[in-house]
């Protein structure tokens, strides 16, 4: 038996999750295992709650089980709250908590979404596949000091973006590791023509690399690595960067996949269970109207099977169910283009279910 402890969150995190919950269901069913669910609270709906982000019974919650769900969360209901106590704090704790430092984020453009692509069609026809290795808990979004305050009658705010070796060595091997069940190249992303920390970056991926030397090892600075993924996708492999550049440079990704909706992410870390989360944010603006697409939060149901529980075939089973449903021709508003037929998170999350019997 497997125990999951689902975070629904806010906004469009608890539809999402609901069918890929429902998904998860039909694949115990069908191979024979037993998933069992606990919820918990983080986020906005824990801080209306408890008055706090990430409470203590959450992180409780999460270390006892298997694999953590992740729905999203924040929206503009606490986007004006104490600062220290915001949505977004609960997430960032849990994944410090667990120690979930690598954040793989593989962004693929199914063929049947062509068609939902942003790019001439002549780079779509060279395909997307590219595996963002995301650093999650360090970098300047941890760094200290930070501070949001006054100096010389003035309002003033700063942030650290700090990398200790250790840190980047481990979040390398988990790039060179993937590469080699890939295509065998690591691009490094860095800025590392103007920032201490990129130069740090740099060398340290330099020097792990010498016991990958058959991985293929390429830089890149932030700035030109952003503008080569729209304009020529298919020279990428793996992509490995800091928490920051990471978060963009996926979203920007997820774009050419068709939709941001599209994109599965599993954290992870040593000794802990893996938390999996759909790479975007709680959607305020189609929340509770049932127009969100489920595809990336079922996908991480996939990326759940796969890394947490060694279930390659019931893996690969989801992402089978994925694909037929979408040669079905359902899009949900986000994915849609002419010709096909609009449905929203439910009747994707049942057509799903239903490719996988
Ligand atoms: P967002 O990802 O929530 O939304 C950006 C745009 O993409 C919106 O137009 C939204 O409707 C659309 N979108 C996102 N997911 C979709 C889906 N599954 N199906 C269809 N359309 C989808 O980003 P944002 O608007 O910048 O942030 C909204 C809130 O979410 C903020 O509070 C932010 O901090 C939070 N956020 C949370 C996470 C997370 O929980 N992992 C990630 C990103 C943002
Ligand atoms: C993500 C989100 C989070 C991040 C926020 C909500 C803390 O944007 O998971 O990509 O920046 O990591
Ligand atoms: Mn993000």
């Amino acid at each position: 038996m497997k125990k999951i402890c689902v975070l629904p969150g806010d906004g469009i995190g608890p539809e999402i999750v609901a069918q890929a919950l429902a998904v998860l269901d039909k694949v115990g069913e069908r191979f024979n295992h037993s998933f069992e669910y606990e919820e918990a609270l983080i986020g906005g709906a824990a801080i209306d709650a408890d008055g706090v982000p990430l409470p203590e019974e959450t992180v409780a919650k999460c270390r006892k089980a298997d694999a953590v769900l992740l729905g999203a969360v924040g929206g503009p209901k606490w986007d004006e709250i104490d600062p220290s106590i915001r949505p977004e704090k609960g997430l960032l704790g849990i994944r410090k908590e667990l120690g979930l430092f690598a954040n793989v984020r593989p962004a693929t453009l199914f063929p049947q979404l062509k068609e939902s692509c942003y790019l001439r069609p002549d780079i779509v026809e060279k395909g997307l596949d590219v595996m963002v290795v995301r650093e999650l808990t360090g970098g300047i979004y941890f760094g200290e000091p930070r501070m949001d305050g006054e100096k010389d009658g003035q309002r003033y705010g700063f942030n650290t973006m700090v990398y200790y070796e250790d840190e980047i060595r481990r979040i390398a091997r988990v790039a060179f590791e993937a590469a080699r069940k890939r295509d065998g190249r690591v691009c490094s992303v860095d800025k590392a023509n103007v920032l201490d920390v990129s130069r740090v970056w740099r060398e340290i991926v330099i020097d792990e690399h010498a016991n990958y030397s058959d991985v293929e090892l390429t830089h890149m600075y932030v700035d030109n690595a952003a503008m080569q993924l729209v304009r020529d996708p298919s020279q990428f492999d793996v992509m490995v960067t800091g928490n920051l550049f990471g978060d963009i440079l996926s979203d920007e990704a997820a774009a050419i996949t068709g939709s941001i909706g599209m994109l599965p992410s599993a954290s992870l870390g040593a000794g802990n269970p893996g938390l999996f989360e759909p790479i975007h944010g709680s959607a305020p603006d189609i929340a509770g109207q049932d127009k969100a697409n489920p595809l990336a939060t079922i996908l991480s149901i996939s990326m759940m099977l796969r890394h947490a529980f060694d279930m390659a075939k019931e893996a690969d089973c989801i992402d089978k169910a994925v694909q037929d449903t979408l040669s079905n021709g359902l899009r949900t508003g986000d994915i849609m283009s002419e010709g096909y037929r609009l449905v929203g998170c439910r009747e994707m999350g049942e057509a799903v279910l239903s490719a996988l019997d």
